[in-house]
C-alpha cells in the first residue's frame, strides 16, 4: 500500500538526518507521477540558520534530478528518531512545495501510535502567493 511503503521510505530517510543541535530527526519520501521514490532528511549547520528541511532535501533533490511531477510526501520525525508526534511540515517548506506540487498534492504524517493523517498542499498553505499572483 503506498502510504505504508511512503511512511517506511521515509522513516529510513530520518535515520540519515544531521541534527548534531536540536537532536531532531526529519525524514521525507516523495512520490512522484513515474512511481519513483525520493527521499530527505534534515540537514543542520551550525549557524542553524543555514539548515535545510528534510521536505525540502528530498523536493531539491528531485528538482535537481530534473523531476517536476509530484504526487505525495510522508514526513516523520522524532527525537533521535524516535517517532511521538505528527511531524507537520514547516511553513518555508509549504511555500517550496507550492512552487512545485498541485494543490491535491497529498502530505502523509503519523505518530508514534501509528495514526495517519493526510492532507493536501492546498489545506496545508490557503491562498498560496505563487507565479500567478505576479501576473
Ligand atoms: N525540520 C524539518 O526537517 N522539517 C520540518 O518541517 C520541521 C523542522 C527540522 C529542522 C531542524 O533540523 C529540526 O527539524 C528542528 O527544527
Amino acid at each position: 500500500m503506498e502510504m505504508t511503503m511512503l511512511l517506511a521510505a521515509a522513516k529510513t530517510a530520518m535515520m540519515r538526518a544531521y541534527a548534531p543541535y536540536s537532536g531532531f530527526f526529519v525524514g521525507a519520501a516523495l512520490l512522484c507521477g513515474d512511481g519513483t521514490v525520493i527521499t530527505g532528511c534534515n540537514i543542520e549547520n551550525a549557524t542553524y540558520g543555514a539548515t535545510n528541511c528534510a521536505e525540502r532535501t528530498a523536493l531539491f533533490q528531485a528538482v535537481s534530478q530534473g523531476r517536476r511531477d509530484f504526487r505525495a510526501m510522508a514526513i516523520v520525525g522524532g527525537q533521535q528518531g524516535e517517532i511521538r508526534d505528527f511531524c507537520p511540515p514547516c511553513g518555508i517548506c509549504r511555500q517550496v512545495m507550492a512552487e512545485f506540487c498541485p494543490g491535491d498534492f497529498r502530505v502523509i504524517l503519523t505518530n508514534g501510535a501509528g495514526e495517519i493523517r493526510q492532507m493536501t498542499l492546498d489545506e496545508l498553505l490557503p491562498w498560496q502567493f505563487s507565479a500567478a499572483s505576479m501576473e
